[in-house]
């Protein structure tokens, strides 16, 4: 399935960002695999947009999470099928060269948490509610949760979290370190937007490869990690964003950055 009409993917794309909704509101935005699928799609259009906002259709929710009516009858290897194909359209989106910006406007359970750890910086809305309720379903996490969640805000927050199911409400989500800030009633895509062209407007080579040094250093060695700094340090030197921000810095003018 693309990201066409019918698809439960919608894709804008504005000047230099590209807005990635997730348009299942009858469900919550429930992710089942043709949401998924879409996503899937959707993430191969991105193209060269130097920044990404994704966020959920409706009023009420993000993503509500994975899709609970087509999981409830699965096998167990159809179980296990249905979380890969969740975490491979989660890791390409994580591994997106630009960055990607959730914009959290309501619900983002279950998967849709996971979804929105798999972004790069989280903003919430007032009524965004944060949680991995899989426990009270009978299952644990499988679109990431267990992994991302413990590498973004701590193990043993993560622990409380996924053991009991509990909401997390804008505050607390922003206290510990699952969302960037909570942003005024109404206005959690318009501030998306916002920080993504705030990107979109720096060096974007430098961007993208800053992002990268950053997803290679994630559980790596520290060592390792900075080794891999330097050498996409180095590589900054080969573009022209490099001599041109420097010169404009030197010359006392702003920058044009081509991409370059
Ligand atoms: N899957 C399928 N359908 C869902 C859904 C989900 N995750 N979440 C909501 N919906 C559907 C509801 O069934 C309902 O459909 P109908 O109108 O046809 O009955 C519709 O969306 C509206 O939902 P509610 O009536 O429940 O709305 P509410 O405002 O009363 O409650 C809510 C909102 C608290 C988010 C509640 O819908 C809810 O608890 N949803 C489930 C949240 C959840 O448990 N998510 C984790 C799923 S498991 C998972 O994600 C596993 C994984 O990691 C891979």
């Amino acid at each position: 399935m693309d990201a066409g009409m019918d698809s439960p993917v919608r894709l804008e794309r504005l000047e230099h960002v590209v807005v990635l909704t997730i348009d299942r509101p009858k469900a919550l935005n429930a992710l089942d695999a043709a949401t998924l699928r879409a996503l899937d799609a959707a993430i191969d259009q991105v193209g060269d947009a130097r920044a990404v906002v994704l966020t959920g259709g409706g009023e009420k929710a993000f993503v509500a999470g994975a899709d609970i009516a087509a999981m409830s009858t699965l096998s167990p290897m159809e179980a296990a099928t249905f979380a890969g194909l969740g975490q491979r359209v989660f890791d390409k989106l994580e591994a997106l060269p630009m960055p990607v910006i959730a914009a959290v406007n309501g619900f983002a359970l279950g998967g849709g948490c996971e979804l929105a750890l798999a972004c790069d910086l989280v903003l919430a809305a007032p009524n965004a509610v944060f949680g991995q309720p899989e426990v009270k379903l009978g299952v644990i996490p499988g679109f990431g949760g267990t992994q991302r969640l413990v590498r973004r805000v701590g193990s043993m927050r993560a622990r409380e979290l996924v053991y009991t199911g509990r909401n997390v409400k804008a505050e607390e989500a922003v206290a510990i370190g699952l969302a960037l800030r909570v942003v005024t009633e109404g206005t959690v895509k318009d501030a998306a937007l916002a920080l993504a062209n705030q990107i979109a407007a720096q060096g974007p080579v430098a961007v993208r490869l800053a992002k990268r040094a950053i997803l290679d250093g994630d559980g790596a060695d520290l060592r390792v990690g900075l080794a891999g700094e330097r050498t996409l340090f180095g590589l900054c030197f080969a573009t022209a964003d490099q001599k041109e921000g420097m010169a404009a810095f030197l010359g006392k003018r702003a920058p044009g950055f081509t991409g370059a």
